[in-house]
């Protein structure tokens, strides 16, 4: 394994990064073991994100990786447009199980981005499925982040990351996102204030009209605008509505997905089902890049009932990828084996205290949790936005922890498999630095 730093930076064109500033002082992660990564010089870094929330059973779970090492061994890869593998197809069945056969079916894709555009397409080809092809709009929400495709970004709410990208997809409206400081800050689960912006949708209906609305997309606490967590009865209300009007609900559980909310799934959390729900990350421990879709039976039936032919002309060379089933089924395994939900339930309140204690310290306008996420609200430096917080980050990884910011907001969300010690460690560094940040 190479350890050492790079010849040569210069050619690998870094994602979401500020490739400048990051080139000019490197942060090199060369090795991760359970909570901790560790960097180029040996320094231990303890995990205060799970990767990018894709690592709920903690790295280098042994059992994930023999079964990836396995797997490699004996199948590469094989197909999965008109043949198959045994492995993909058992993973299916254990994943509806994993729902508790809330969903009756699960198409594989390779990304969170991936997820969302498949989910997307199959509401669209649904709907003409059924002959209501005039259900061509798509509804996502403000501050709403579904990944990079040209559909995510879309429906997607993050002005910067559509403005460089043209008029993108048509027919897409967005309702309002339900952040508000001046009334919920400092809020332990889920807000009181807000629960009315659901009925918003009944507003886009009024102007679009129901028949030309195909699906509503909503991250049920969304994630990389900075831990935005549903108001009271706000979920349960958009699903009533979409029922209301003949609307599929997305929920885009890429982040919530596999625990986080210490539940499998956040709508086993809100008890809401929707018709389809995307997920990657934590479906292979992150360590195989994965994600899929999950449908109601009557959606994929709908596709069954056409004339004989492929029902659905979408799919994506490493759909079911036997490396990617072979580690989810691991994963799977680990988190009933390891009791990791009921690891991740017992510490819920001890997370929420030790988050909350940050209140009072310098720069801290918000605080807001639920299952195992903290969203920490900074004032902005004027004229600097975001500024403050990609000081601490860079300040927490000198520091030995790995922290992730958004704007002016720092997102936590360890692997589900922390101890109390873990929780004292990231929130007593995260404290000494926000006293020390300019
Ligand atoms: C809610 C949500 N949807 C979609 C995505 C995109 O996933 P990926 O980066 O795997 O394409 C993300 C990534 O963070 C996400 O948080």
């Amino acid at each position: 394994m190479n350890e050492s730093r790079p010849a040569s930076m210069s050619s690998f064109w870094m994602p979401f990064t500020n490739n400048r500033d990051f080139k000019a002082a490197p942060r090199l992660l060369v090795s991760a073991e359970g909570m901790y990564y560790k960097d180029v010089d040996g320094n231990q870094i303890l995990d205060g994100t799970a990767g990018l929330w894709c690592v709920p059973c903690g790295h280098a779970q042994p059992r994930i990786v023999a079964a990836v090492r396995e797997m490699i061994g004996q199948l590469d890869f094989a197909p999965t447009f008109q043949m198959g593998h045994p492995a993909a197809f058992d993973l299916a069945e254990q994943l509806m199980e994993y729902t508790n056969h809330r969903f009756g079916h699960v198409f594989y894709t390779n990304s969170g981005s991936e997820s969302v555009d498949t989910a997307l397409k199959m509401a669209l080809a649904y709907h003409r499925a059924r002959g209501e092809g005039s259900r061509t709009r798509l509804i996502g929400r403000e501050r709403g982040y579904h990944g990079v495709g040209f559909g995510g970004i879309s429906v997607g709410g993050i002005g910067g990351n559509r403005k460089p990208y043209g008029p993108l997809l048509p027919g897409v409206d967005h309702l309002p996102h339900t952040h508000n400081l001046a009334k919920n800050a400092f809020t332990r689960g889920e807000p009181e204030y807000g629960t009315e912006l659901a009925d918003e949708l009944e507003r886009i209906v009024a102007l679009h009209d129901a028949s030309t609305i195909a699906a509503v997309i909503v991250e049920p606490v969304a994630g990389s605008t900075g831990v935005l967590i549903p108001p009271k009865g706000y979920l349960k209300r958009l699903r009533e509505l979409c029922s209301k009007h003949g609307i599929l609900l997305i929920f885009d559980e890429v982040i919530t997905g596999f625990g986080r909310l210490t539940t499998p799934f956040a709508f086993d959390y809100f008890d809401v089902e929707p018709d389809m729900v995307t997920c990657a990350k934590g479906l292979t421990n992150g360590v195989v890049p994965m994600g899929a879709v999950f449908t109601k039976k009557h959606i994929h039936d709908a596709f069954m009932e056409a004339p004989p032919g492929i029902e659905l002309f979408h799919g994506y060379t490493y759909s079911g990828h036997p490396l990617a089933c072979a580690a989810s089924i691991a994963t799977l395994q680990t988190f009933k084996e390891q009791n990791i939900l009921e690891n991740a339930a017992s510490l819920r309140q001890y997370w929420e205290d030790a988050a909350h204690s940050l209140k009072g310290l310098p720069h801290v306008i918000d605080i807001r949790t639920l299952g195992l996420i903290a969203g920490i609200e900074l004032q902005p430096i004027e004229g600097k936005p975001g500024a403050r917080a990609y000081a601490a980050f860079k300040k927490a990884f000198a520091d030995g922890v790995l922290i992730r910011t958004t704007g002016d907001i720092i997102a936590l969300s360890p692997p589900l498999v922390l101890e109390k010690k873990h929780i004292d460690e990231l929130f007593g560094k995260l404290a000494t630095i926000l006293k020390n940040l300019d």
